[in-house]
């Protein structure tokens, strides 16, 4: 007959699964709460702080990472649906002291004032970028439609998706 062992659980009383998740090319293998966000997860369990919390009811996309390449709200989806994933936060971005092109654009086009939104705004356009190398006005302002800033207007932003689609073109040519 089977023996049931009782499910692990934190001092606290909750559940904990293992995951293994893969985050900016390190894998981990880790126990987490079973309510536990990946947000939550990321920030706290892994003290990457670059992915920002605004609301936590998947309204302002500041939490946006990607997971398995796509734009995900980390505030929407519990860690343990992470599991076996590879998920990429604005860490990745900077790779051996240099930026990525969507980085240099937001500098170079003013794209951001707090920079409160800043981490899910360049992680939507990562996302989006792949998919669609040479996006018109409205398309990038469709792709944003999910992230919200309080202090831009969006005109920089807009700016500094477009600038980052040439660049990333340029580059894809040989040019840059
Ligand atoms: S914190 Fe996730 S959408 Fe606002
Ligand atoms: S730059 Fe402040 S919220 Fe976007």
């Amino acid at each position: 007959m089977a023996v049931e062992t009782a499910p692990a659980t934190t001092s606290r009383g909750q559940r904990t699964l293992k995951i293994h998740v893969t985050v900016n090319g390190v894998p981990h293998d880790v126990d987490v709460e079973a309510r536990t966000l990946l947000v939550h997860f990321l920030r706290e369990n892994l003290s990457m702080t670059g992915t920002h919390i605004g609301c936590d009811t998947t309204n302002c996309g500041a939490c946006t990472v990607l997971v398995n390449g796509r734009a995900v709200k980390s505030c929407t989806m519990f860690a343990v649906q992470a599991d076996g994933a590879t998920v990429e936060t604005v860490e990745s971005l900077e790779q051996d002291g240099k930026l990525h092109a969507i980085q240099s654009a937001f500098h170079e086009e003013h794209g951001l004032q707090c920079g409160f939104c800043t981490p899910g705004m360049m992680m939507t356009a990562v996302a989006f970028l792949a998919t669609n190398s040479k996006p018109t006005e409205l398309e990038i302002r469709q792709a944003i439609s999910g992230n919200l800033c309080r202090c831009t207007g969006y005109v920089n932003i807009v700016k500094s998706i477009d600038h980052a689609a040439r660049t990333m073109r340029e580059t894809a040519e040989g040019k840059a």
